[in-house]
């Protein structure tokens, strides 16, 4: 008989439980059993913030905390981003496996066509304020998507759902340009096809009319790798919001909405942005010492540095970093990066951050490349939303196919009072 099990004795009744243990894990629900009355509920795991409970099993993305390793499906991140592209990443955590020169070439085509947005959502994103943040642009965007496109409830339709796909990975970053150009009070451009996924993005963004405009092959290139890096990362705190919505059964868009809103938060999406601020508010090289001293007093977070699953340096972050020389080559060096190698380089050497394992992540470096290419800062949180829909989209589609997965509702540990009588308002003590 296998010793793969646990075995608990709860000393209040002296009764021992077997709790079977697959994949490392044993599953809460056999706690339940651990009772001391039979009435009673059962045993629940306490878990705030999901520090120890897997919520799913997924084959997508797998993380190496300590040992800095990140692989799509198997692929690690540093060949993919030397030999891939975003789309073919994309396809990739999609299908699970990467396309053939026919599928991808499909593929591409699928979703470069989709790049068209409805006129009445142009005028949606026009409606918004002049100084609204893009972010709140694409969150609500992407909502009134749903409008569009009934169909994507039927999320149970292979069909519409790749269709729902294609429209998501084609629009999103049509609605971010439009955003910006509302923004800057230039027009639209409308997608150009065949410049690629992040050409036509940055055409999108910057084309005013200049004879012979081209894109700088290094920094569609640029964006391109940002774009893969960010593509997926397993049970992060947006990708778990879109499992959690989309176990609703509700359609892509609305779920892609939410997950966008939980990446908008500075501790996630927003961490680049709130990096450039950090960076710009220490000012200079001397100024660094005297920053680090008050992080490490409490006063705050060093912006960019720890993760909560990596504890040795983040691969991406290695690879956005030489990124940043090949973007630097074309747009001229940003100042900034000199105080980010020496934050990065005292931080590294100091006990505070040694001790608690905070090393730079991948918003570290990304924020400067993204400042370099005159990218507004608060134009970055939609620069990680555009493809972290393609992760989002391929959890969703493993949740809605895994049969193991319910509507996703959480328990609670009730601390408030017992049963007690409603008070009428004229006899309650004033405050
Ligand atoms: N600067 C200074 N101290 C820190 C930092 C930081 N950036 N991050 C964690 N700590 C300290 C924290 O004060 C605590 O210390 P102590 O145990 O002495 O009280 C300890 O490290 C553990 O922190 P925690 O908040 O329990 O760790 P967490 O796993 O909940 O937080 C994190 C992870 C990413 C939210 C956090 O490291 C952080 O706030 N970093 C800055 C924001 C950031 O760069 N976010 C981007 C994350 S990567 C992109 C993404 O996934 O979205």
């Amino acid at each position: 008989m296998s010793n793969n099990y646990l075995s608990i004795t709860d000393r209040r009744t002296e009764k021992t439980y077997r709790i079977d243990i697959v994949d490392d894990c044993i599953r809460a629900t056999d706690l339940r059993q651990i009772k001391v009355r039979p009435d009673d509920f059962g045993m629940m795991s306490y878990d705030p913030a999901y520090m120890n409970t897997a919520a799913c099993s997924s084959s997508i993305t797998y993380i190496d905390g300590e040992n800095s390793i990140l692989r799509y499906r198997g692929y690690p991140i540093e060949e993919l981003a030397e030999k891939s592209t975003f789309l073919e990443c994309a396809y990739l955590l999609i299908y699970g496996e990467l396309p053939t020169a026919e599928q991808l070439d499909h593929w591409t085509s699928r979703i470069m066509r989709h790049t068209y947005i409805h006129e009445n959502l142009t005028q949606i994103i026009e409606s918004f304020r002049y100084d609204a943040h893009p972010m709140g642009i694409l969150i609500s965007s992407v909502a009134a998507m749903s409008t569009f496109h009934p169909e994507a409830r039927n999320v149970d339709d292979a069909e519409a759902r790749e269709k729902q796909i294609w429209r998501i990975l084609g629009k999103l970053p049509t609605i971010a340009a439009f955003a910006y150009r509302v923004r800057i009070g230039r027009p639209h451009n409308y997608p150009d096809i065949s410049r690629g996924y992040a050409g036509n993005f940055l055409y999108m963004l910057d084309y005013m009319n200049e004879r012979d405009y081209e894109v700088a092959p290094a920094l569609s290139r640029a964006l391109d790798v940002l774009f893969l890096l960010h593509a997926d990362h397993e049970q992060n705190c947006s990708t778990a919001t879109m499992r959690a919505v989309g176990s609703t059964q509700v359609d892509p868009y609305s779920a892609v909405a939410a997950a966008s809103a939980a990446l908008f938060g500075p501790l996630h999406g927003g961490a680049n942005e709130a990096v450039l601020r950090m960076l710009e508010q220490i000012g200079s090289v001397s100024a660094i010492p005297e920053y680090v001293e008050r992080v490490k007093n409490g006063e705050m977070r060093l912006m960019g540095f720890g993760h909560r699953i990596y504890t040795s340096y983040d691969p991406r972050a290695s690879i956005i970093k030489k990124v940043a020389y090949d973007v630097f080559e074309v747009t001229g060096s940003n100042q900034l990066i000199d105080i980010a190698l020496e934050l990065e380089r005292i931080a590294l050497e100091d006990e505070y951050f040694v001790s608690h394992r905070l090393y730079p992540n991948v918003d570290f470096y990304s924020g400067i490349i993204l400042q370099a290419m005159r990218f507004p800062t608060d134009m970055f949180p939609v620069l990680f939303a555009i493809p972290r829909a393609a992760g989002w989209l391929a959890q969703w589609i493993e949740m809605l196919d895994d049969p193991a997965q319910k509507i996703a509702r959480p328990r609670q540990v009730y601390t408030g009072y017992e049963q007690r009588p409603y008070v009428p308002v004229e006899e309650r003590a004033s405050a």
